[in-house]
């Protein structure tokens, strides 16, 4: 993994946008995975910054994202096709037909999902993955103990990431129980992936991903296992990592032909 550690949220989401547009010069045609949540928010705004300024674009790229509320209709204040639409998509030339996201009002679930896997693998697989990381270790909606070579499927959310995510619904009680996640395996087949924490609340999290055991337990620390993964960070996220000292030192002599 490669840590990098920003003075600020702002500038991690800086450095995580560029390393979109450079993927997005070298390969119009690139396949992004897409997160949903508060910590991606800065990161789309710079990725509409750069599209405004025709620094970017997206007319021949295509999107999946990683997880969606089951019960909710895509116009629900609240569900991540609302999110990403008043996010990212509604301000950028994605073509609509290249937008995925699963559907939380899937009839069939099971097919849906397998759908799902099809379409991204039809689509040539995912060329860049951006993920957050819950206070509980989770990526995308892949709760703690989901086994780490999981597919698209349903998850029931653990009571501590409903709470977590209460403030996007006017109460508890609104937010739903289950979710459609990408699976663990599916993300590990990214060809690259760049998860972004900021805030102390994440710090227990990504020192557990980054300098703990392997384990469902912390389902992030798979990413252990990912020959291409790039962690940006805030201070406060990375207060915890005992190493961090050296992360600082590898970024700082990162030869100059190695770029994003
Ligand atoms: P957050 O969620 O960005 O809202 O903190 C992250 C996650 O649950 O993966």
């Amino acid at each position: 993994m490669e840590i990098i550690i920003c003075p600020d949220a702002d500038s991690a989401s800086l450095s995580a946008a560029d390393q979109v547009a450079s993927l997005l010069h070298s390969k119009p045609t690139a396949v992004l995975g897409l997160a949903t949540g508060g910590t991606p928010l800065a990161l789309y705004s710079e990725i509409i910054r750069k599209y405004q300024k025709h620094q970017i674009n997206f007319s021949q790229a295509s999107s999946f994202n990683l997880d969606e509320y089951i019960g909710l209709a895509p116009g629900h204040p609240a569900s991540y096709q609302s999110f990403m639409q008043e996010n990212l998509f509604r301000h950028i030339n994605m073509p609509a037909e290249s937008v995925h996201i699963p559907d939380g009002l899937a009839v069939d679930v099971p097919s849906h999902c397998l759908a799902y896997e099809n379409s991204i693998r039809e689509a040539g697989g995912i060329d860049l993955q951006i993920l957050g990381i819950g206070t509980d270790g989770h990526i995308g909606f892949n709760e703690p103990t989901s086994s780490l070579a999981s597919r698209t499927r349903i998850k029931t959310l653990t009571e501590r990431t409903r709470s977590d995510n209460a403030r996007f619904f006017h109460s508890m009680e609104e937010v739903p129980h289950h979710v459609i996640t990408m699976g663990i395996g599916t993300i590990m087949e990214s060809r690259a992936i760049s998860l972004l924490a900021f805030g102390e609340s994440k710090a227990r999290a990504v020192a557990d991903m980054v300098e703990g055991p392997i384990t469902s337990s912390v389902p992030a620390s798979i990413l252990q296992m990912h020959p291409t993964v790039r962690v940006f960070l805030d201070e406060p996220a990375a207060a915890l990592l005992s190493r961090r000292d050296y992360y600082r030192h590898v970024f700082a002599r990162k030869p100059s032909w190695q770029k994003w």
